[in-house]
């Protein structure tokens, strides 16, 4: 077994698509170890995507991630990492294939209703981000 962490993003929040995305995750197999529901500051908003600080959507990424609550939400599987990257879809919703995370509850490349960790060496210091390791159960 081994962990990664997923945000469900300000877009599906406010859609109200939460539960639906958190039910698809437990139906791939995923364990919830820990959730929360969390509202960024900008300052963490720009901490959590510093790796993408020089790129020219760095603003709007931003805005978008502040723009309203967001969910992070710990989660345990077999390949826990690529199988949650497979789940989501490619990064442009209109691009991310069918059943996907993204083409069932994304818009557009911004607004794409979930992350998911890159490496499991960043799933386990965004995991950090959100959660001590005592909230994860
Ligand atoms: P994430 O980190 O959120 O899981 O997404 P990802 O790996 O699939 O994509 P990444 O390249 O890491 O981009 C991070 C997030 O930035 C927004 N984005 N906007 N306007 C644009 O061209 C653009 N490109 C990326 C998306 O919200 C993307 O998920
Ligand atoms: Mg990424």
């Amino acid at each position: 077994m081994s962990r990664t962490l997923t945000i469900i993003k300000p877009d599906a929040v406010r859609a109200g698509n939460s539960g639906n995305i958190v039910a698809l995750l437990q139906k791939e197999g995923f364990v919830v170890l820990g959730m929360r529901q969390v509202q960024l500051t900008r300052a963490q908003a720009e901490a959590f995507y510093a790796v993408h600080n020089e790129r020219p959507f760095f603003g709007e990424l931003v805005d978008f991630m502040t723009s309203g609550p967001c969910v992070p939400i710990s989660l345990e599987r077999d390949n826990a990492q690529e199988y949650l990257r497979e789940v989501m879809g490619a990064t442009n919703s209109e691009e991310a294939a069918e059943g996907t995370v993204r083409n069932l509850y994304g818009t557009d490349i911004q607004n794409n209703a979930i992350h998911g960790s890159d490496s499991d060496e960043n799933a386990a210091i965004e995991t950090a981000f959100f959660f001590a390791g005592c909230d994860l159960v």
